[in-house]
Parts: C-alpha cells; structure tokens; sequence
C-alpha cells in the first residue's frame, strides 16, 4: 500500500475532509442541498420583518393592517420551513450512503492493513486498543460525515447569509453584531486548538483509554480476584488508572469552565451588543422611523445567530473527539507493512539457515537493549528433524517464530532454500511453513472450518481424512453435531490436547515442506501425548521440521539437537554425542531420565508384585 506515506501528512480537520472526499459526489450533493435547506429557514425570518412593519405601519389603527398581505407573509414562512425540512431530509440521507460507503471502506483497508503488519506490532498494541480503533474511532468519523459535515455546512451557511443581510440593511449594527461573534470564536480557538488545551484534551482520553483497558483486564483477572480475595484498590494498576482519569477530566473541566462561560454568554447575548448602537443611531438621525424598522429586524435575526453558532461550538468540541480518533486510525496506517520484494525469489529446496541471526523484541537503542538471540548459526537440513532444546526463556520459541517472520531478524540473515526469507513474499513464505504451537488458537465457528483453514480447497473428504491422521476423528464425531459442531458455542469447548490435535490436523491438511513445532504436546496428558505423537509422526514425515519438545525424550532419534542457553547455541549434534560432551544437555538429559525413572521404577515395582 504506497498510500501510507502519504497518509499522516494532515491532521484534523483536513484529514477528514481529505477521507471524506473519497465519495465526493454524494457529499457535495449533501452540502447543497444542507444549504437550500438553511437558507430556507431564513425565510421566516424576513416574514416575521414584514408581518412586524405592516403591523407597525398601522400601529395606529390596527384594523387597517393589509391582513392578506400578512396571511401571505406566514404562509410563505410555514412553506419555506416545511420545504426546508425536505431539502434536510435529502441531504442527510446523501451524507449517510456516502458515510457508509466511507465507513466500509476504511474498516476493509484498516483490516487489510492490520493483517500485514508484523507480528511485533500486534504483540506490542493490546488487541483492546486496535478494536477500539477499528469500532469507534472509524465509527465516529461516520458520525461526522454522516451528520456533522451537513450541519457544518448549514451551520455557516446560515451566519453567514444573515451577516450578509445584516451588512447590506446597516453596516454600524452589522459590526456591533460581528464583533463579539470573532471574538468569541477567537477566544475558543486560542483556548482550545492552543498548546494547552491540545495536551489536556489528549490526556484525558488517553486517560479514558487507559482506564477501560485496566478494567477489562481487572474483569478477566477476576478468577485471581476471587480466589486472592482482591479488592479493586488492591488491583493497583486498575483503581489509578480510575483515579488518573478523574484527576483529568476534572482539570479539564476545570480549564475550559471559564473559557466555556464567556463564549456562551457573548453569543446568547448579541442582543445587548447591537441594542445601544441601534438606539444610539436612532437617537441621532433624523431618519429614526426607517432606522427602527431596521433595528428590529436586527433584533428579530440575532437570537437566530446564536444557535448555528452554538451548534458550531458543538461541532468543534465534537471535532476534536473524532480528530483523535482519526489520529489513531492514521497511526495504524502509518505503522510499516513487512517489507515486500516486487518480485519474490522462488527458494531452492526446503533447508533452514540460519547465518549469524540476532534479535531483540525492543527496537531500542543497540547498545542498551536486551537481545533475545545472539548471532544464533545452524542449518536444519531438508527432510530431517532438527530439536532445539534448553531451559525455559532461552530465545527456542524465537529462534522458531523468526522462520514465518513474526518478527524480522536485527541483524544477520535466515534463509530457505538459499533464500532470504526477507526476499520471497509472505504469501509464498506462508504456503512454505505450518505451524503447529503451544497455545493453539481455534477460531469462532465449526470444527470442519478449524481444520479447513490448512488449505482452503479441501473437500471435506479430506478434512476428515486429517483429522483421522491427527487423531481426533473420534472426538470429533462424539461432539453434539460432529464436524459441523461450532467452537465455544453451547458449551463445546475442546480440552487443550484436543485442540492440539486439531491444530496438527491443520497442518497436516496444509502439508507444507516445513513445519515448526513448539512444545506442540506440552498441554497434553499421557493418553492425549501417545495420540498427538501419532499424529505428528504422520505429519513429519518427509518434511524439514524444527521441533521445540519439552519432553526429552520425544526428540532423543532426531537427526539434529541445538542446545540453547541465553539466546545463543552452546552445543549441537546428535543425541549419544551431545551425552558425551557432558555439558548441558547431559546435566538436562540426566534430570529428565530422573524423573522418568521415578515413573519407570514404580512401574518395574507393579510389574514385581503381580509377576
Ligand atoms: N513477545 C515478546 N516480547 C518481549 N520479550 C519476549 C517476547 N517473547 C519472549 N521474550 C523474551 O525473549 C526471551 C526468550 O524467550 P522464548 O524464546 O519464549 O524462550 P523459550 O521458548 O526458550 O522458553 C525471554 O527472555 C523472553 O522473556
Ligand atoms: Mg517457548
């Protein structure tokens, strides 16, 4: 997407226009249309000049006031205000077709977007954050094109016409009038668009933020909130986040009270600024009787003044809520996709090379961050099985997600079949490599789905046919409504080994070159193990595979053990050499043969007694 660069260069208010003029056409129709509709409110107005001067013409004798003349007058008011709402109608419902249209567009870019973002990113940013940004802030740019942009226009439209009006009937009371008007807007925009008010505004609903993210957290720690006995001020992070939001919603109430006070009353007040130049003009013109017809107009157009301006006060308010919102949505976009080759090298063979490779989770500065790799050299040769083995945070499951680029390596280099794997497009990379982990994610709907999304042509002949290879053909078919049994719905859920075993019916149904194995039995109890390990066996077979086991035992026959300790390789070899070495493996190998004797032992001892 080439238009990422570009985005983030405006902010605010012409931004949103800028994603408003994507359907351009709908739009302008709404704006004119909002205009006709406002202009036609103006209508009433001059009515009711017309109706007072008749009226006043014959205040003497009121029974010779022109009474068609004034039936007209209203007549003409109550059409031009029913018209109005028509035109109103039209215009709103243009900008809501053309908001949709928008709004669907953007959630489709924002989701295409998302899903070519490194994996970093989506580790970094909370999964409630990015939903927030997909739901409400794209929402309320809907809200704004849908209803802001059409008041907007009306909302000037309508000043503006009347100010017009006001200059052509008297300039003096048209400046007593405009005066306070470009004052008070003055005065909101230093207050609100300065510095200050800027930084305030973004604390706050950073505060908001944050405390609606502690609290989804407090509610699905609440298993540990019971079983503690916590209480919400013992859940730290939880009641300051509470707190922190109160300190600023009250400093920022508290610094747009007296900003907000004085802005209200100038413009409900225009009355009180146009009154003493209108009687001092009257006063001293010889001409009083026209100069008084014209004050009264004056008098009667000012009140209608103040509501498309408070309205605009509104829409600015507004404006900044969505603008943060915008700004958001822009951050995501402005986040770099994975970089792509145009044209994607086609790898070689299936090896795995990893030449020099180090990495670190923070992008920080390189001499200050922590790295997790450590100019990490081997190669997994195709065809054989290669087990990385170590103690508990030494960089396996890193060394395992760099292959499909989760992450892409700090320095140094991984290539497969001779290629960087930087160098052959993600889509090929994907199809190359299937994955089997440790906390497997099964998605919202059947189980034949889960397993179809290995290979999305299969037909469900050979869904099943993996799943059989994986076994779980027989839980499977045990569920209420077998295959087609949704996940999480009524009650279905699937133990942890069971879910592995659809994992790996996955993977089996995808039969990729290369699979990656990380502690992919690690959840599963001995019945569960003997199964999964049946089903592995059917998935490795000819394949390059990396495998993470935490069970020493499972990968005592692999062709290949890398030890890793710190983020770095400290042996390699086959399984009799690396006990020869006597080094870390051995020490790891003796304390897993300890605890499997203990088992063995006790069954030696059943074995006794019943022998
Ligand atoms: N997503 C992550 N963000 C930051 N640090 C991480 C992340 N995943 C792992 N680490 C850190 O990297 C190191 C290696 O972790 P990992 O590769 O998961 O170890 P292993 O799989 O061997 O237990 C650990 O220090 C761990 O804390
Ligand atoms: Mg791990």
């Amino acid at each position: 997407m080439n238009n990422t660069t570009e985005i983030g260069k405006k902010t605010g208010i012409p931004r949103l226009l800028e994603i408003a003029g994507e359907r351009k056409g709908l739009l302008i129709l709404s704006g004119i249309l909002s205009v006709i509709s406002t202009l036609l409110m103006f209508v009433p107005f001059v009515a009711v000049y017309f109706i007072v001067e008749e009226l006043l013409k014959n205040a003497a004798n009121p029974a010779l006031s022109d009474m068609v003349h004034i039936r007209r007058w209203s007549l003409c008011a109550l059409y031009s205000l029913l018209i109005s709402f028509l035109f109103f109608f039209g215009s709103t419902m243009a900008s809501h077709i053309s908001a949709f249209r928008i709004l669907y567009g953007l959630r489709i870019r924002l989701a295409n977007h998302l899903a070519k973002l490194p994996m970093g990113y989506h580790t970094r940013q909370s999964s409630g954050a990015i939903k927030k940004t997909l739901e409400l802030s794209v929402e309320k740019i809907e809200g704004f094109i849908a209803h802001q942009l059409p008041d907007l226009v009306g909302a000037v439209a309508l000043p503006l016409v009347m100010l017009t009006a006001m200059f052509i009937l008297d300039w003096r009371m048209a400046v007593a009038c405009a005066i306070p008007i470009v004052a008070a807007y003055l005065l909101q925009s230093i207050v609100f668009y300065g510095g200050e008010g800027k930084e305030a505004m973004k604390h706050y609903h950073d505060a908001l933020e944050n405390m609606n993210a502690a609290g989804v957290e407090y509610v699905r720690g609440m298993p540990a909130v019971k079983v503690f006995g916590l209480t919400v001020n013992t859940f730290l992070r939880f009641s300051r986040a509470i707190n922190d939001y109160r300190d600023w919603a009250v400093k920022y109430t508290k610094y747009c009270k007296r900003p907000y006070i004085v802005f209200t009353t100038i413009l409900t007040s225009l009355l009180s600024f146009i009154l003493p130049v209108g009687i001092l003009l009257i006063s001293g013109s010889p001409e009083n009787q026209a100069l008084a017809l014209t004050l009264m107009l004056f008098l009667v157009l000012a009140p209608g003044l103040s509501t498309p301006m408070m309205k605009l006060m509104y829409l600015g308010g507004n404006m900044r809520i969505i603008s943060e919102g915008v700004e958001r949505m822009d951050e995501i976009f402005a986040q770099k996709p994975l970089a792509e080759q145009k044209v994607p090298k086609i790898p070689e063979g299936y090896s795995i090379e990893f030449e020099d490779v180090s990495f670190s989770y923070d992008d920080k500065d390189v001499a200050t961050r922590t790295e997790a790799l450590v100019c990490v050299s081997f190669t997994a040769q195709e065809k054989q099985i290669t087990a990385l083995v170590g103690p508990s945070g030494s960089g396996k499951s890193t060394i395992a997600s760099l292959i499909p680029r989760f992450w892409d390596v700090s320095s140094g280099c991984i290539r497969i079949g001779g290629v960087d794997i930087r160098e052959m497009g993600t889509e090929n990379l994907m199809e190359l490599v299937s994955f089997v982990f440790q906390d497997v994610h099964l998605f919202y709907d059947t189980i034949e789905e889960n397993i179809r999304m290995g290979n999305a042509n299969a037909t469900r002949e050979q869904v099943i046919e993996a799943a059989k290879a994986a076994c779980c053909h027989e839980f499977i078919e045990n569920l209420p409504w077998g295959y087609s049994t949704k996940i999480g719905e009524g009650g279905t859920y699937l133990s942890g080994g069971e879910a592995q075993r659809v994992a790996i019916a996955r993977a089996i149904l995808k039969n990729s070159p290369i699979l990656v194995l990380d502690e992919a039995t690690a959840f599963a109890d001995p019945e569960n193990e003997t199964k999964i390990q049946e089903g592995l066996s059917a998935l490795i077979r000819g394949k390059t595979v990396i495998i993470i086991a935490h069970r020493l035992s499972t990968i005592r026959e692999a062709d290949q053990i890398l030890v890793v300790d710190g983020g770095q390789i400290v042996e390699s070899g086959k399984h009799d050499e690396l006990i020869k070495n006597n080094g870390l493996y051995n020490r790891m190998w003796e304390a897993h043969v300890d605890a499997g004797d203990w088992s063995l032992s006790k069954d030696k001892k059943t074995k006794a007694v019943n022998g």
